[in-house]
């Protein structure tokens, strides 16, 4: 039975109990029959969760990019490997094929290793969304180096925390970005980040909207007259299995973004072989997942899992609102798009608006739907499949985090029955729990937990960059012998599960992942600014929208309330960017704290919700008048 292709419901369950019986047989199998290695390894797997460690594939060597590209170029080297679809819809779209692809990664590895990149070294991407991007990830991956994308849409200072974190010596960015009918000067971001980047030695600039940039002597050159003299053939670097692929920043619950690190070999196998199965992936597919490269999403599913498998991956530029609220169903329509995977907050805004944006388009050639990021709410879903997947195109609801590298929860497909706002069942290898307070296991069925997983799977996160510990407090110290996802979820009677959300202080806005330590940090940093709580409250199209409680240093501040909303705001985008600005900001006489001196942020959350007619206990609060003082002026 080959059990890289998933078939039917029998199947899934035969192939799972393998997968947890005897894991290392199934991995085994996988990674041999699907993958090339330079040598294979010696011990499949090795894991301690009190430490912890993980390892897959042990000794084994490859590289990725062999993997992704050249072992294609035989069989499928005029096929289309990447499908750009640029922001302006009259902008020719470009096939690139495997081919050009190979030829691309290999010019822009050469120019890598002429600038001084060498293998381990750590290099930066701060792009947009055009080929050059993922392009400059394989080149990376190919050459050795570790890869750090940070998303183009990220502040200067939070651009210079994660090049300074991880000591990234070469930037690769563009002069800007076009962005539905704006342009952003990316290049004046990178410069004013760099300031603060003593370590980066050098910077490579795409060119995409011929703004006029300043080029600093000795440090920065336009990436093309590097890339035409640049030889056309480049070996890929040996790699350790367990090499650290790439670094990827996930906001935490203390200040300093997490530099998650993934490994080289684990990391493929997983994310090919999920792909595969979660996509219904078969050879003529074109296959488009609208999230940015800058997120984890991006990395797995738009770049290494659908390229190992061989695939057509739409890479597109623009957002869903340019020019009309029709963009992603004209796109379907022209690349006759396959699968769709996108973020149920792209569902709701685009729910809003009239049908005909949807109904002007020929969606026939749609097999699969797909969402992550958020629970997606039971009217977005309704939604999707009616209007987009005329009730023929099941919608995988998938569960996943930057921490996990690839999908645990979902439906397969023609294979899992879907039920709405249920990510339905573990991923074959994915061996989940619920925990209750007490940290014991909850066994049976119809339960409601914490969300654990109590045995590794070869995608997983292998640590912190430069913070073991970190690493180890956040995920393996909450309970014994398992990794502790930060989300809540139930389990029903036939075993599916929803995710309920998250149970610690991150929130998730629009599908992007906030930490409340880092915002509140940014809008302490104001001088009138005493102190200050972030919760999330729900919200129509983003699923949570964030609300800031704040106290002012004086009594009778002299400016006006909205003048310092607005500079908050702007405090926040300049500290990390404005997907993380506040919907609401309420000033107020001092925060609910419990003796501890912890903010009781269950109360504020009551608050922003205009829930207030039961808040629990408070008697422990230190200030309990506070609360009727919030409570009164809630917005
Ligand atoms: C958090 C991870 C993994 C790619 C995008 C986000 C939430 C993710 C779902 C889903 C309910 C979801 C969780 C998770 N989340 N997918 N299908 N249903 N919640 O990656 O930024 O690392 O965020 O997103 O709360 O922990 P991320």
């Amino acid at each position: 039975m080959s059990n890289y292709n998933i078939k039917n419901l029998e199947e899934y369950f035969q192939i799972y109990r393998k997968s947890v019986r005897e894991p290392e047989n199934f991995w085994e199998e996988i990674a041999e029959e699907h993958f090339v290695w330079r040598k294979r390894w010696t011990n499949v797997m090795r894991w301690d969760f009190s430490k912890p460690e993980v390892a897959w594939f042990e000794n084994g060597k490859l590289n990725i990019t062999e993997n992704c590209i050249d072992r294609h170029l035989h069989i499928r080297g005029d096929k289309t490997a990447i499908l750009f679809e640029p922001n302006d819809p009259n902008e020719k779209a470009q096939h690139i094929s495997y081919n050009e692809l190979y030829e691309r990664v290999c010019k822009m590895s050469n120019v890598l290793k002429e600038q001084g990149v060498e293998k381990g070294d750590r290099v930066c991407i701060y792009l947009p969304m055009i080929p050059e991007l993922a392009v400059s990830v394989l080149a990376c991956a190919r050459v050795g180096a570790i890869h750090s994308v940070v998303f183009a849409g990220f502040s200067s200072n939070a651009l210079a925390a994660r090049i300074n974190d991880c000591d990234c010596k070469m930037v690769i960015t563009s002069d800007g970005s076009f962005r539905g009918p704006k342009t952003i000067d990316l290049k004046s971001i990178v410069d004013m980040a760099l300031v603060d980047c003593p370590g980066v030695e050098s910077v490579l600039v795409v060119k995409r909207i011929n703004s006029e940039v300043n080029m600093k002597e000795g440090r920065d050159q336009w990436l093309q007259p590097l890339l035409d003299k640049a030889g056309s053939k480049y070996t890929a670097e040996v790699m350790d299995a367990e090499d650290p692929l790439f670094i990827l920043y996930t906001s935490g619950s203390t200040g300093k973004p997490k530099g998650m690190v993934h490994s080289s070999a684990g990391y493929m196998v997983f994310t090919a072989y999920t792909f595969k199965n979660i996509f219904n992936y078969q050879e003529n597919d074109v296959y488009w997942c609208t999230a940015d490269i800058g997120w984890i999403t991006g990395h797995s599913y738009i770049v290494y899992g659908p390229l190992a498998n061989g695939a057509t991956t739409v890479m597109f530029e623009g957002v869903p609102t340019y020019p009309d609220h029709g963009r992603f169903w004209e796109v379907v329509e022209k690349h006759k798009v396959t699968q769709f995977y996108t973020a149920p907050t792209a569902i709701r805004a685009l729910a809003k608006e009239s049908l005909a944006f949807v109904d002007k388009y020929d969606l026939t050639s749609l097999k699969v739907l797909g969402t992550v990021g958020e629970p997606i709410n039971e009217e977005a879903w309704h939604w999707y499949n009616n209007n987009i997947g005329k009730n023929k195109s099941p919608i995988v609801d998938t569960w996943w985090q930057t921490e996990t590298g690839g999908i645990m929860i979902s439906p397969i497909p023609y294979v899992t029955p879907t039920t709405p706002t249920f990510a339905t069942l573990p991923f074959i290898g994915v061996q989940l729990a619920l925990m209750d307070e007490h940290g014991q296991e909850l066994k049976e069925k119809q339960v409601e937990g914490r969300l654990c997983i109590k045995y590794p799977w070869p995608a997983m996160a292998r640590t912190i960059w430069g913070d073991h510990k970190r690493y180890y407090d956040t995920y393996f110290s909450a309970f014994d012998n398992m990794y502790f996802t930060g989300d809540g979820a139930k389990r029903d009677a036939v075993g599916y599960y929803r995710i309920t959300g998250r149970v610690d202080d991150v929130i998730i806005v629009s599908g992007h992942n906030l930490g409340t330590a880092p915002i509140e940090d940014a809008i302490n940093e104001h001088p009138a600014v005493a102190e200050s709580a972030i919760v999330g409250f729900p919200h129509d199209i983003k699923g949570n929208a964030l609300y800031g409680f704040v106290i002012l240093k004086e009594v009778g501040e002299s400016r006006k309330p909205e003048n310092l909303r607005k500079e908050i705001n702007q405090q926040i985008t300049e500290h990390i960017g404005p997907i993380a600005k506040l919907d609401k900001i309420q000033f107020v006489p001092g925060l609910p704290k419990t003796r501890s001196g912890k903010i009781m942020r269950r109360i504020l959350r009551k608050v922003a919700a205009k829930d207030t007619s039961n808040l629990g206990d408070i008697s422990t609060l230190l200030n309990p008048e506070v609360v009727e003082a919030i409570i009164k002026d809630a917005l």
